[in-house]
């Protein structure tokens, strides 16, 4: 029986194309690319963070991604983001015509150096600009929070942090401001505390979540997040992903545990299960590497019965 504050409709964004597939040791072409974002489309996912604007020389996986756009029908089924680290990665995406782009700024100082090589401040203000010339552009922009629940430098990172980043976005009128756990350190109980307080100030439609699953607690920390009334989620198809700038990083909560729990719990998410497992398969077939998505095998045996 669900919970009555719990959503019974929930966003899943599929990062896999990009936090998936940026720290893969086979690099994928672009065909290969789209054929993964078209089977999860096809799974019926709305949203998908198809790649991003960064330097080929630090992300070799990520190069091309404007060829890819450009591939991407934009009548097609599902809304594409792109995510960058800074102004560049704005005009790139800009000029191949995203419709969306996904901005990061940072809760520590040592990891807003060490993955955009600019202080938090600048990487804040460079949020802001890019903000301001995505309105004018007619471009949604998603700002992300790395780190905002532990860093690989600095350890703990203090919520008020976090909470002092949400209350200058989320009061200026962002459309979305999505809280990462990037090196998969948060616990249930610290998601449930930190979205609780940020729900209470500011509502819960404006934020998201991103969990990794490095200490096995990213499911948890999803249903920790749900119960605080959150509704958006990233998540990675077979569990794929990993920053290739934060040392520790496992993979993404896998998409096909998060869509199975939902829809367990009477939530809608819009997804086919039985196509998404043949978007997971495509993953694995396609990385090479063992997806982490655990309920994949009990899912097939479903579907096979
Ligand atoms: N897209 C493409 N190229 C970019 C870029 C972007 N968004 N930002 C910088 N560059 C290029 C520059 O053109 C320059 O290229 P060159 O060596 O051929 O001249 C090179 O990167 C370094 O430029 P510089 O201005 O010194 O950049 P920087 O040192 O301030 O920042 C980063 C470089 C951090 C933006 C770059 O290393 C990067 O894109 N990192 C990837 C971050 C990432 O994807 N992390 C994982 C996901 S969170
Ligand atoms: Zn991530």
């Amino acid at each position: 029986m669900p919970d009555p504050v719990m959503p019974d409709r929930v966003t899943i964004n599929e990062v896999g194309p990009r936090d998936g597939l940026q720290s893969q040791s086979r690099i994928l072409p672009v065909a290969e690319r789209l054929q993964l974002i078209r089977a999860l489309e096809a799974a019926g996912i709305s949203r998908i963070e198809a790649g991003s604007f960064v330097s080929p020389k630090a992300v070799p996986a990520m190069a091309n991604t404007d060829l890819l756009l450009e591939s991407l029908d934009r009548q097609g089924p599902a809304n594409y983001s792109f995510l960058i680290p800074n102004m560049k990665g704005y005009e790139l995406a800009r000029d191949a015509g995203a419709e969306s782009v996904t901005m990061v700024v940072y809760a520590s100082e040592t990891m807003a150096r060490r993955n955009a090589r600019m202080g938090m401040e600048d990487a804040e203000r460079a949020a802001w600009k890019i903000i301001d010339l995505a309105r004018a552009d007619g471009i949604e922009v998603i700002v992300i929070v790395a780190v905002s629940f532990g860093c690989p430098f600095e350890g703990a990172v203090d919520s008020a942090i976090v909470n002092n980043i949400a209350a200058r976005f989320v009061e200026a009128g962002i459309h979305r401001l999505v809280l990462a756990d990037t090196i998969g350190a948060a616990d249930p109980a610290q998601v449930g505390a930190l979205l609780a307080s940020l729900a209470g100030d500011h509502g819960p439609g404006v934020f998201g979540c991103h969990f990794h699953d490095t200490r096995a607690m990213a499911l948890a920390n999803v249903y920790a997040a749900l119960q605080a009334g959150i509704r958006w989620f990233d998540s990675s198809i077979g569990g794929l992903g990993g920053c290739p700038f934060a040392p520790g990083a496992s993979g993404n909560v896998a998409t096909e545990d998060v869509v199975v729990m939902l829809q367990q719990m009477g939530m809608k998410t819009g997804i086919d299960a039985a196509r998404l497992l043949e978007a997971s398969d495509l993953a694995t077939e396609l990385t090479g590497t063992a997806p982490g998505g655990r309920v994949r095998n009990w899912l097939r045996g479903q579907l096979n019965s």
